[in-house]
């Protein structure tokens, strides 16, 4: 589907975004195996959301949606009748895997065209050493045969800075015998932990060391999903570049280990006001106020890369806008997330007369430059998507973003939320 985004004067107003994709897969999984009936409000609209909800539904749980809440009996799984269908979504195939592989029965696990590309012996190499047998398709790609298996608990260094790893390990450690540990590199996304320990595992965090103590109980609980940070990204910076923009956005999940692109932004010069601080299931929950202002630009490396990964395609733009542009390092992860977003993040800012220079793992944007109308691609990836819808509202004349619906993937109510805030 092909969406035309005409430039804008001014983004603003108040907006809502959907629930944070990152804690609603956690929960959707998490509720799933847990003992008894949880709610959950707010839960993302997204369909690699969905993706896992089909999941664990075809896995016995009882799902429905009423009154706005995703509504989950949970327990035991039970065998799945055909292949398990993750779609779009990473996180579902690689932290659902680490439940399967403790499971009693044999399952399948595929997606689409794109996750059939994206590496899985990430998760296979620690789940074997925990006892699980797996097989990939080339021994590294979905669809992925998981033979359900006794774990044992291990203490497993990660070789990469990958939340979903992280994730999968832990979740197949509340089926183990003994202590799971998991040391991280650098620190990632904490949403795992927090909702290990809200769901009432015994799990202990002491920096990048993560223990998680044997025979855990979850049972269900009421939760409520923070609005997505990421998401509201593509707000933030359309809002900083385009003149006379005042936004508001509600009910923002702020979690530290998420919110480096606030620091970020705010150390360009970016004036973003935190509002309401609020506390949920573990969770932090703020409003934004972002008005336009000038960004100096800056340099991604390092930690700060983990930690503004799936930020980076709006960033990209966004260092075309500001004063010295923007340097990514340290992000070879860019070239394996939906689409290789490096080259997609390089294609569609040249077809905009931007310059860009890349390199194995990152890319330079020099400052001050103009966006272009032209006719841009998703390559079916809803950051790109989003990213460049944003980079159109700065444009010199109406864009044409290709692929556009595959913002559904995180944020369905994207563009229709846009065409509320720009004029
Ligand atoms: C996620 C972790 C990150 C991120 C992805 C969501 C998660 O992936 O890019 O969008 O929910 O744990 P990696 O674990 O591959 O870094």
């Amino acid at each position: 589907m092909r969406e035309t985004i005409s430039p804008a004067k001014s983004i603003s107003g108040v907006i809502t975004v959907p629930g944070d994709k990152s804690i609603s897969h956690r929960y959707g999984m998490l509720t799933a195996i847990a003992e008894g009936e949880s709610k959950i409000a707010n839960y993302s609209t997204g369909a690699d959301c969905q993706s896992t909800l089909g999941c664990m539904g075809a896995l016995g749980a009882r799902i429905e949606r009423r009154d706005g809440l995703v509504i989950v009996q949970g327990g035991k799984l039970t065998e799945p009748a055909g292949e398990l269908d993750a779609g779009n979504s990473g996180s579902t195939i690689r932290m659902l895997s680490g439940i399967l592989a403790a499971q009693k029965f044999t399952s399948r696990i595929g997606g689409d065209e794109s996750l059939s590309k994206r590496p899985m012996k990430r998760i296979m190499q620690p789940l074997a050493e925990m006892g699980a047998e797996i097989e990939a398709t080339g021994g590294q790609f979905p669809p992925l045969t998981i033979h359900g298996r006794y774990l044992h608990g291990i203490d497993y260094t990660l070789p990469m800075a990958s939340a979903q790893v992280k994730s999968c390990v832990l979740i197949a450690g509340l089926f183990a015998d003994g202590d799971t540990i998991v040391r991280e590199p650098v620190r990632t996304r904490d949403h795992t932990e927090i909702a290990l320990q809200e769901f009432g595992a015994d799990i202990e965090v002491e920096k990048r060391v993560i223990t998680l103590r044997a025979g855990a109980k979850l049972t269900g609980r009421a939760l409520v999903v923070p609005g997505d940070l990421s998401s509201a990204t593509f707000f933030l910076v359309a809002a900083l570049m385009i003149k006379e923009s005042n936004l508001v956005i509600h009910g923002v999940g702020l979690n530290p280990t998420r919110s480096a692109v606030l620091d970020f932004l705010v150390g360009m010069g970016a004036s973003i006001k935190v509002l309401d601080l609020q506390q949920s299931g573990g969770e932090v929950i703020g409003d934004l106020r972002v008005r336009a202002s000038r960004v100096t630009g800056g340099v991604i490396e390092g930690a700060l890369t983990a930690g503004l990964i799936d930020e980076i395609p709006a960033l990209a733009v966004l260092g075309a806008a500001s004063e010295h542009g923007l340097t990514v390092r340290d992000a070879a992860e860019l070239r394996v997330k939906e689409t290789d977003r490096i080259a997609t993040i390089e294609m569609n800012l040249r077809r905009m007369g931007v310059e860009i220079e890349s390199t194995p793992d990152g890319f330079h944007v020099a400052g001050g430059q103009r966006f272009h109308a032209a006719e841009v691609d998703s390559c079916g990836d809803h950051r790109i998507a989003m990213a460049f819808a944003v980079a159109a509202l700065a444009a010199d004349g109406p864009c044409a973003i290709d692929g556009a619906e595959s913002a559904g993937v995180s944020f369905p109510e994207f563009f229709s939320t846009l065409r509320l805030i720009a004029r």
